[in-house]
């Protein structure tokens, strides 16, 4: 028999409001709640779970040993689908003996639930969101009805970080699909194998990102934003994008313009993601020493992004075939791109491309090579 002291739980209420309302992330919130809702109410579990307005079902995700298994239930199925059709409260006593009661979830757990105290989870405008369900009273007792008022509250307090939270995942995943239709787009009108070119140059920009010990989030921002690079081609004209053979020097001078145009396709944009895509496009042909275009940035002028990223897309184009010229073997590529160091591109980037060269190798090896 396990009891909780009046003084800890005040602490973990007050505690409580701060801790929900600091994490933005929907998976680790969620976890958060069921650890502190399960520690305050002295139960053995707790499951948040939620309504997906597309399938009609509660889901959530129920810690098992170390993982967490997502699982499902049907609205209106076992208590908390009942709570999250009816609205209502229920305090099972004798979950087994209340036909209400879903044994489907304990089967996938191996768990044994003896008591359930199931209250709805509203949004401050009275919206279900989903439901709050403790497990198991840990001193041998039942759930009492300041329990209910308990866990009630606790569900309004973290009912509006839980809705933003799946706010701010719906325009995360939103903006990552946007981008990744995006590059499809450019993709479509460019004759070359660019699906796999985006691929790899995001794979590798991001490898050497790492290598250079830029945090994760930089690192994340890199391998989505570089899928963009080359947005610009975009604006060029067919005879141009697809001429199949070398170019003149008035259609080369008519090429570079797809940094200036990927530029103004992702000027002025509020979000980090797409400034770092920006940046991208209009600095990924910019040369260490001054030589590049549109700008003839040079040096540390040259964003940090787009000076990595130059590496990866003369890397990747010198290993892919071309309508001017056959692919050459990673080896030779690498030779061609560590001899440019100071001219094309910045020592330090490359330093970084040398050490991730191992694994950025293993993208490579089952490509065919031609020259
Ligand atoms: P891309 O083919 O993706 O090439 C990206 C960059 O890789 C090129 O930027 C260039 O710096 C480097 N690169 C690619 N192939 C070679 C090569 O055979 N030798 C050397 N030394 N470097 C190479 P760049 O030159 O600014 O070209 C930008 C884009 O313009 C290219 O992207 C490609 O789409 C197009 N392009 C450039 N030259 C020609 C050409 O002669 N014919 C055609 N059809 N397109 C060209
Ligand atoms: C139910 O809500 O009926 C299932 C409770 C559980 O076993 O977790
Ligand atoms: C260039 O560097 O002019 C484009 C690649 C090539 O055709 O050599
Ligand atoms: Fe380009």
């Amino acid at each position: 028999m396990t009891t909780l002291d009046a003084d800890k739980q005040l602490q973990l209420l007050i505690k409580f409001g701060g801790l929900v309302s600091r994490e933005p992330r929907l998976d680790p919130l969620l976890e958060l709640i069921a650890d502190q809702v399960r520690a305050i109410l002295n139960a053995d579990r707790c499951t948040v779970f939620l309504i997906d307005l597309q399938t009609n079902e509660l889901w959530s995700k129920i810690a098992q040993g170390l993982e967490h298994q997502e699982i499902r239930i049907p609205m209106g199925k076992g208590l908390a689908g009942i709570t999250a059709v009816t609205g209502e409260t229920i305090n099972s006593v004798l979950a087994y003996g209340d036909p209400r009661f879903s044994a489907d979830i304990d089967r996938v757990t191996g768990y044994s639930t003896r008591n359930a105290l199931t209250v709805p989870l509203k949004n401050n405008k009275g919206e279900m969101l989903g439901v709050f369900q403790v497990l198991n009273k840990l001193d041998g007792g039942d759930f009492t009805g300041d329990d209910i008022g308990l866990l009630t509250l606790l569900g309004t307090v973290a009912a509006n970080s839980l809705e933003n939270a799946r706010l701010y995942e719906d325009i995360r995943r939103t903006q990552l699909e946007t981008i990744y239709r995006l590059a499809i787009t450019a993709e479509y009108r460019d004759q070359q194998d660019t699906a796999l070119h985006l691929k790899n140059i995001s794979a590798v920009s991001c490898l050497i990102a790492m290598s250079m010990g830029l945090s994760a989030d930089d690192c994340e921002d890199i391998r989505q934003a570089s899928t963009l690079h080359d947005i610009g081609k975009v604006g060029l004209c067919d005879a141009i994008l697809h001429k199949p053979g070398k170019l003149t020097p008035g259609e080369y001078e008519e090429m570079k313009k797809h940094t200036i145009y990927g530029a103004k396709i992702l000027a002025n944009t509020e979000s980090r993601l797409l400034r770092v895509a920006y940046r991208l496009a209009c600095a990924h042909h910019e040369k260490f020493d001054g030589s590049g275009y549109p700008n003839k940035l040079k040096g540390g002028e040259i964003p940090l992004e787009a000076r990595i990223v130059a590496v990866a897309d003369v890397f990747d184009a010198l290993c892919m075939p071309r309508v001017y010229k056959p692919a050459w073997g990673p080896q030779r590529a690498y030779d061609y791109v560590m001899a440019e160091s100071g001219k094309s591109f910045d020592p330090e980037v490359l330093a970084a491309f040398k050490a991730a060269f191992p694994g950025i190798l293993k993208i490579y090896e089952n490509l065919p090579v031609g020259g």
